[in-house]
Parts: structure tokens; sequence; C-alpha cells
């Protein structure tokens, strides 16, 4: 096959991957669970050309720069597993409204893996597909599989994510600021590790936190998912301000948000909220309580409701 198309979703992490153990292989410090989502898909074709550079276009206009140098080398990856050198065509249409400021890396990286694999002639298994996605960006492993997933620390071959069986939740998406952020995680990431003098105390707490977690997944108990999945987003934010000069991501809407959700729960309502590298909301809630968090927030944010989705797929390529 020379030419082929692939759909991938954004996933939202419930217990979060900060911080890498090897930036080479982009390997993380602790492993990571996450939804993924069933809306804002990337849609990818990757077509082996007979030119000398390879072409990247996204949403309609080609891009150069340090885009299309992560794209690059990534690429470069794919060709040394197939032992080709031929160059790519890669067009990517993504749905995620920039307002949305949700990362699109996560679903675009899964959607280059399984399309450029794929036109380079490899029939990747979901795990070494995962770990391929995970070269382009981390949290990508985890949307190459549907519904919920783990994600491993570990070395190159075992850092891969799988399915895991997760208690019935949604998800309020609320969107507080839609500016590009000030920080690129990446970057906060790394200043994290470096000056953050409460990042050896996220390594250590993450890990026996994603143990928790997956213990609540298999006993599918929500209430205990809900309140690891809060606490370690505020544990990640609260890393990441001590950072050196300090990143802070969440605004005062931010926070009327987290008040909003604890008041839900004062009332009653199963809902936690979770945030990554800006000032967005993700509230997660057992499908009978959706709506009330959602009508709740809405009046504080614009809102939209995400349920679990598929996990990478191929498509049939248009022309
Ligand atoms: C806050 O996956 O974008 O969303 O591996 O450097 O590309 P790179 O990082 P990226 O970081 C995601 C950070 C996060 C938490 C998470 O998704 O687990």
């Amino acid at each position: 096959m020379t030419v082929a198309t692939a759909r991938a979703h954004p996933n939202i992490a419930l217990v979060k991957y900060w911080g890498k153990a090897d930036a080479a292989s982009n390997l993380p410090a602790t492993g990571s669970l996450s939804m993924t989502l069933d809306i804002f898909p990337t849609t990818t074709t990757v077509r082996i050309v007979d030119r000398d550079l390879d072409r990247v276009v996204f949403n309609g206009a080609e891009r150069e720069g340090t885009v299309r140098d992560r794209v690059v080398r990534f690429l470069d990856h794919v060709r040394l597993l197939a032992g080709r050198e031929d160059r790519a065509e890669v067009i990517t249409e993504n749905t995620v409204p920039s307002a949305a400021g949700l990362a699109s890396s996560a679903s675009g990286f899964a959607a280059l893996a399984q399309a450029a694999s794929t036109a380079y002639g490899l029939a990747l298994d979901d795990r070494s597909l995962s770990r391929l996605a995970r070269r382009g960006s981390g949290s990508a492993a985890r949307s190459v599989i549907p519904r919920f997933a783990v994600w491993h620390a570990g070395s190159d071959e075992q850092s891969f994510a799988e399915p895991v069986q997760a208690p019935p939740i949604e998800m309020v998406i609320a969107t507080v600021d839609a500016r590009e952020k000030a920080v690129s995680s990446r970057d906060a990431m790394q200043r994290t590790a470096m000056t953050s003098p409460f990042y050896p105390a996220w390594v250590t707490s993450t890990a026996q936190t994603l143990e928790s977690a997956l213990e609540a997944c298999r006993s599918g108990d929500l209430e205990r998912l809900g309140r690891i999945t809060e606490t370690n987003a505020l544990r990640m934010h609260a890393a990441i301000q001590g950072s050196d000069p300090s990143i802070r991501y969440l605004t005062p809407r931010s926070w009327a948000i987290f008040d909003a959700v604890a008041q839900l729960r004062g009332e009653g309502v199963l809902a936690w909220a979770t945030a990554d590298a800006g000032p967005n909301v993700c509230v997660i809630s057992p499908p009978e309580h959706t709506a009330a968090v959602a009508e709740r927030i809405g009046a504080l944010a614009d809102v939209v409701i995400a349920r679990p989705g598929p996990g990478v797929r191929l498509q049939e390529t248009d022309a």
C-alpha cells in the first residue's frame, strides 16, 4: 500500500503523564490512565510520493518550521522501521475547535502512526502502534486505544497503552479560555522536572496513584476513581506551579469550575474535575448525572459532552 488514511480522537488523562524518563524515545516517568473521547477526530492521509522532501498539510495549509520538523522526525522513525527511504505527503484534517483547547497532538500522532505505518507497508499490532504513536507525542500512545487506556512506564518495549475496563463515565468539557497557551506542555514538563522541588514527589505519588486508580477500575468504584482523578490533576498543577519561573495554567475561571464541581458533590451529584496544561476544565460523572453537571457548568463556560470513544482506525482514502 502506498496511501493510507486513519482517524483518531483526543483523550483526557484521569491519572496524568507529566515528565519523561527518556526524551529521545519519549518514555514517561510514570504510567497514566485516560479516556479516549468520541468527539473532535483528527483524520490523516499519508501518501508515498516521488519527491525529495516530505510535505505536511494541516487543515488545508502547508506547514513549515517546527510543526513540519516534528512530523518529518516521526516519518524518519517509520522509515527506519520499514527500511524505506521514500518521502511522503501528510494531509491532516483536525476537527478540534481551537476554542476547545484540547491537545491535538494525541489524536494527531495516533492517526499519523496508523496512516504512516500502513502506507510504508508495516503491519503493526496494537502494542507496536501505541509505542510508535508515543514517539510522536506521549499522550498519543493512549489515543490508539478505545474507551479507557493505561499507558505503562518502562523500557521502549514495555511503554505502550492498552485497554482497561472502567466504570461508566461521561465528560463535560468546559472551555474557559480559547487563547494559545503561554508555555507548551512539552516545555513546561521539562521545566517542572528541572526546577520544581515538588517533581520527585509528583513522580513517586503518581506511580502509587495509578495503582489505586487501576484498583478502582477493577472494582468498578466510580467514587474512588473520581477522587483520584481530581486529586491527581491538582497535584500535577501544584508541581507545575512549583517551577522556576513558575507556570500557572489554571485561571480564576478554572477555579470557579472546580468550586462548582465541589458544590455539586455537596448536593449529591457525582462529579470530579480535571485539567490539562491549560485553563480548560473537564468534569467526569456517571451518565445519569451528566445533564446536571452540564447545566451547572454551562452557566460558567461553554460546554460540550464527550463519551468514551473509538481507538485509531484505518479509513477509506478519498481519491
Ligand atoms: C497535561 O503528550 O502533549 O495533557 O510527549 O511531550 O508530546 P509530549 O507531551 P504531551 O503531554 C500531555 C500532558 C497532559 C497530561 C496527559 O495527557 O497525560
